[in-house]
């Protein structure tokens, strides 16, 4: 627990106090601050203030967002560019790089779909090849099978930051260097990792870093962040095209040779969800108000508490042990292939509060700043009686 959890969880989840949410990897429950501010944001246009209000308005949660975003993200806000979902911004690389016949493409087959229709796509319409490193016995993946299919027609390395079924965290950084060296690209799908734990895209040499909002970074449904690191920005004009893209901060619509936004916002090409963007600079504005390396701290702690308990039931646990390979989330697999998992979900829910979920063939627990130690232990208790009754 850290200093103002208790505050926070009175203050901003009320709702999460009878029940146990271990289920962030999905989604997580709104923080009144942000149902708050995207009220304020609705009632705002339903009863406009007209004129340059309204403007400074949008202005204003848009600069806290990037504000609190270069924080989290540890970057300029010149480099961050708002999407609406992690695809969009896996997009901008898929539109944005020249393809070209024999070009290739490096993956894992462990990814989430969002992070493999778009190559997959790619690769059948502009004839590359698709690279998929194979996962071993223990369903993980070897970052020295990534760098052996890179190669000097590799034109992207795409990968999940986090997977989110296993919970292993690539070491990203030994990837970047290697793609770099051959003059690939490297995009991240970050969505199982930004605000549960410390990335720093800059860090670990990330091109691209996409995450939607809704899960760790405790945002509304229908925005999300995108890293594109400058020389990126330099080098690719943004694919999708719009008023967006332009710098017409002085309104002159009728000009037709406007220059691009500076840095990252010229791969915006048109409005945002507004009301979106307000609930995710006031879910930035929470994470940062404790600290992104508090946040990690404690979510990694209540992890190892929990598979700690976990290795005392009949179960397999296939996230990696060693912290800085695993994300904020547990994957097991019963031993017993006769219990029925949904039931198990079901059963967690309706009887004992803990909400987690199924996925892959098995179950999958996961953690954010408002979880307790005493939820760790509710959700063992819980899930010992569960696979007895069952
Ligand atoms: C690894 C990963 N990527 C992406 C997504 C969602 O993609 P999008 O934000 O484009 O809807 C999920 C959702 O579960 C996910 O787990």
């Amino acid at each position: 627990m850290f200093e103002e959890q208790e505050k926070i969880l009175k203050e901003e989840f009320p709702q999460l106090l009878n029940r146990v949410w271990l289920n962030s990897s999905a989604f997580v429950p709104h923080a009144k601050s942000v149902v708050k501010a995207m009220h304020q944001f609705i009632n705002y246009i339903h009863d406009p203030i007209i004129g340059e209000a309204v403007d400074n308005h949008f202005r204003a949660v848009t600069n806290d967002t990037m504000v609190g975003a270069s924080k989290l993200f540890n970057c300029k806000s010149d480099d961050i560019s708002l999407v609406i979902n992690t695809a969009h911004g896996l997009n901008f690389p898929l539109q944005g790089i020249d393809w070209n016949k024999g070009d290739n493409i490096v993956t894992s087959e462990l990814e989430f779909p969002t992070n493999y229709y778009p190559w997959k796509y790619i690769a059948r319409r502009k004839r590359v090849e698709l690279r998929e490193a194979k996962i071993n016995e223990k369903i993980q993946i070897n970052e020295d099978e990534i760098i052996e299919l890179i190669d000097d027609k590799t034109k992207l390395v795409a990968l999940s930051l986090v997977q989110f079924n296993t919970g292993q965290r690539v070491d990203a950084k030994r990837i970047t260097k290697v793609a770099h060296d051959h003059g690939a690209l490297v995009a991240f799908d970050a969505i199982q990792a930004c605000g549960a734990t410390e990335v720093y895209p800059k860090d670990i040499g990330a091109d691209f870093l996409s995450a939607g909002g809704p899960k760790y970074l405790m945002a509304p449904l229908g925005i999300g962040l995108c890293y594109i690191s400058p020389e990126v920005v330099e080098s690719m004009e943004p694919p999708m095209q719009g008023t967006g893209n332009y710098d017409f901060t002085d309104a002159d619509w009728m000009n037709r040779e406007k220059p691009y936004h500076k840095g990252a916002k010229r791969f915006q090409n048109g409005t945002v969800p507004f009301y979106c963007v307000a609930g995710l600079a006031a879910s930035l504005k929470l994470i940062n108000s404790i600290g992104i390396k508090t946040v990690a701290k404690h979510n990694h702690s209540l992890i190892e508490q929990l598979i700690e308990g976990l290795e005392e039931l009949d179960l397999q646990i296939i996230t990696p042990h060693e912290s800085s390979r695993r994300g904020v989330l547990v994957y097991v697999r019963v031993v017993d292939k006769s219990k029925d998992l949904n039931k198990i979900v079901e059963m967690m829910e309706e009887k004992h509060k803990v909400t987690i979920s199924a996925r892959f063939g098995g179950l999958r627990f996961s953690v954010h700043l408002y979880n307790t130690e005493e939820d760790i232990q509710k959700c063992l208790v819980a899930l010992k009686d569960t696979l007895m009754e069952i």
